[in-house]
């Protein structure tokens, strides 16, 4: 790999053995990948932060660092809100544990707005190039935006945030961006929802595996469009896709689709999964709310009390921003958390059937919670979790 003066001072170890050890690791990424050099990075988002996944071994790794991160970055969903997390009933030994991995993280200079949504806290344009974690933000920040990340393992994004380049390879490439598969969606689906799109998703993404589908046959919405990718990314490994006519390198470029592979997905594909099951809990925001879900939550559930667990999941910026709306769900009893989600808080664990409006829910819930997941719109989740 091509190296820059200044990188090469970092490798001589001049900013400090942190920074030496974090440039070793991203440049022996790049040699295993093929990148020629490295590139500098908007931003980075940073998985890992959960107790739940990184353990001891971690917090130990982590705590053993020393450097400041150099990009704007942030942290992934971690086991618990960290404000309200005896309210969520987290055990205070988890939550002990947890608070000195965010602790070394904020020592790090990662920001601690723990969200798998960051595009909704800072603006990421079209062709940046970004050192992102979390499967569902990267599917968003690629397919969505137009922004350029591969997806990072949890190392690999802390050692870009701390040195502020990642290796060019794969997904920054233009010439790696383009249509693997088409899939052809045969189905009415105008009047399709955030758990349609989601549904699409978790059928889509074992279709595609780790190519990148171009899709025809839907017109989804900036929230569609992040359940649809962020089901894609939990069942196969889709870290970019595009809609025709819709996501911006699709609209910008004209892609040349012959020779692909087409794959036909009817409406009764989707609609199997819908399974009418018992549950004990809700759980909604999987990736993390917009300000405008949270709204739709609110108005379904103004005057309603819930019968059973109800959780949202937002980032606290999105919190922050639209606390009438939160203080309006919050009367009926539902609980809107920051900070965490169904999937990597602890507390999940408890319940043995949760519904979910989400495709990447739907296929993490079983393995993560060892609870059975139920999908359905959010006016499906309102009515079963306030009957
Ligand atoms: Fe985000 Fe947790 Fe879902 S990290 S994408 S809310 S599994």
């Amino acid at each position: 790999m091509e190296l820059d003066r200044d990188e090469e001072r970092i490798l001589a170890g001049e900013r400090g053995e942190t920074r030496q050890k974090m440039l070793e690791l991203l440049v022996a990424l790049g040699k295993v990948f093929g990148a020629e050099r490295l590139v500098p990075i908007k931003s980075a988002q940073v998985s890992g932060a959960s107790y739940k996944t990184i353990g001891e071994y971690g917090l130990q790794w982590l705590s053993s660092l020393d450097a400041k991160a150099v990009v704007p970055a942030v942290l992934n969903p971690i086991g618990m809100p960290r404000g309200r997390w005896q309210e969520m009933g987290v055990d205070p030994d988890f939550a002990q544990k947890q608070q000195a991995v965010v602790a070394a993280y904020e020592r790090l200079g990662i920001g601690i707005e723990c969200t798998c949504t960051p595009y909704y806290l800072r603006e990421t344009d079209f062709g940046d190039h970004l050192a992102w974690s979390e499967s569902s933000a990267v599917s968003y920040a690629n397919s969505v935006i137009g922004a350029r990340t591969n997806r990072e393992g949890g190392p690999g994004a802390l050692a870009a945030a701390l040195v502020g380049k990642t290796p060019c390879y794969g997904l920054h490439l233009e010439q790696n961006r383009k249509p693997q598969l088409v899939i052809d969606v045969k189905a009415d689906t105008k009047n399709w929802s955030i758990a349609d799109y989601g549904a699409l998703g978790y059928h889509a993404g074992k279709l595609a595996g780790n190519r990148i589908p171009y899709i025809t046959g839907i017109r989804p919405d900036k929230d569609q469009l992040k359940g649809l990718g962020a089901a894609m990314a939990a069942t196969g490994a889709v870290a970019l896709y595009h809609v025709a006519g819709i996501t911006p390198e699709a609209v910008k470029r004209p892609f040349d689709l012959t020779g692909l592979d087409t794959i036909a997905v009817e409406s009764a594909e989707i609609r199997k999964l819908f399974k009418e099951i018992p549950v004990d809990a809700v759980a909604v925001g999987c990736p993390h709310c917009s300000p405008a879900e949270l709204e739709e939550i609110a108005r379904l559930l103004i005057g309603k009390v819930v019968s059973m667990p109800f959780y949202i999941f937002a980032s606290q910026g999105v919190i922050d921003n639209n606390l009438r709306t939160v203080d309006a769900i919050e009367k009926s009893g539902a609980r809107v958390f920051a900070d965490t989600c169904m999937v990597v808080s602890p507390v999940m664990e408890q319940y043995e059937a949760i519904m979910v409006n989400s495709g990447k829910a739907l296929a993490y819930v079983p393995d993560m919670c060892a609870a059975v997941a139920r999908i359905g719109t959010i006016e499906e989740c309102v009515r079963v979790g306030t009957e």
